[in-house]
């Protein structure tokens, strides 16, 4: 179904006959696949009578040379999927088969997109960006922390770089603009964090997505803010090399060099704000974070740190 789909992706009228014929199937059943496209993807297809078939829009699909030709040669080798349940899950798949890390798995859509604290990431098909990178980590707690932290930090400047220039972060890893998500991030990891383990950085990033029923909080996304289509190939070779700027730092260096730079783009900084981990409450006001990538409270005039994959962040209608 979706080498038909290439077929069309340059907007251009194709006819019945010239799509069957380069599929080797018959022309009702090039109907029959379109229609399934039509439902599944949600991509609007024109048919006219006499001239054929035509995407509403012209599709720019990912794609191995579209990204080396903004990067030079790729950084990570690089494993492109039409449709996936989750590039996080697929890149654990991989590492239990005994794939070699680094490697990056990038998907035109996602059927069960992860999100944190066990949401689900609205994942349509060639809008967004879905993008999860495997690093092997050895020996060292210390190479985790604030790892969650630095990549937000590259997805954020990546984003500002397009002309997202109110893009900020929200601990623990949203990057927003205003009060609108317009990335995600969700750390999994495997084997031993004392020891062998690895780690998927898994990026969800709203890109052309201009409309959607199904997201549950404030969302944007690049288009909305800057009114332009982006080019999907461009900001993987971006956030490629921000991502390999960034992780070489912390890896060096630690968290704690990149700490101030997180926090004087922390959009809440300052602000009273409630702090949820399942039914408990805390209530404070943002002091910062510290060395770990932990976030620095001051609660009744004590400053307390928290972390944990599990909490969320929400301001308090009096700040
Ligand atoms: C969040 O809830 O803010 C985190 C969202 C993370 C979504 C990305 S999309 C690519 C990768 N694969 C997944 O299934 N989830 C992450």
């Amino acid at each position: 179904m979706l080498t038909l789909l290439k077929l069309l992706k340059d907007g251009r009228f194709h006819s019945g006959q010239t799509l069957g014929a380069a599929l080797g199937i018959s022309r009702s059943a090039v109907w029959k696949q379109l229609q399934h496209l039509e439902a599944e993807l949600n991509l609007p297809i024109h048919k006219v009578r006499g001239r054929g078939y035509q995407l509403a829009a012209p599709l720019a699909l990912l794609d191995a040379d579209g990204i080396a030709a903004y990067a030079g040669a790729s950084i990570w080798p690089t494993f492109i999927f039409d449709s996936i349940d989750s590039t996080n899950a697929e890149a654990l798949r991989a590492v239990a088969e005994g794939r070699q890390a680094p490697f990056l798995v990038l998907a035109e859509r996602q059927s069960a997109g992860r999100g944190r604290r066990g949401r689900t990431w609205v994942s349509p098909f060639a809008e967004n960006l879905y993008y999860s990178l495997v690093l092997r980590i050895d020996g060292g707690m210390r190479q985790l922390e604030g790892l969650s932290l630095v990549v937000g930090l590259a997805v954020m400047q990546a984003l500002r770089e397009l002309g997202i220039a109110k893009a900020g972060l929200k601990w623990p890893n949203d990057v927003l603009v205003g009060q609108q998500k317009i990335a995600g991030i969700l750390l999994e990891l495997v084997g031993d964090p004392a020891d062998v383990c690895h780690v998927v950085l898994g990026i969800g990033i709203n890109v052309n997505m201009q409309a959607t029923d199904a997201v549950d909080q404030q969302w944007t996304s690049m288009r909305l803010e800057t009114g332009k289509a982006v080019d999907r190939n461009q900001l993987v070779a971006l956030l490629n090399q921000r991502l390999q700027e960034y992780l070489a730092l912390h890896r060096d260096q630690g968290f704690g060099p990149i700490q101030e730079q997180w926090e004087a783009n922390h959009l809440w900084q300052g602000k009273a704000v409630s702090l949820i981990a399942g039914v408990k409450q805390v209530d404070g006001v943002v002091m910062g974070i510290d060395q770990q990538g932990a976030l620095r409270l001051k609660v009744d005039g004590v400053e307390k740190s928290f972390s944990g994959g599990e909490l969320s962040l929400r301001l308090r209608n009096d700040s």
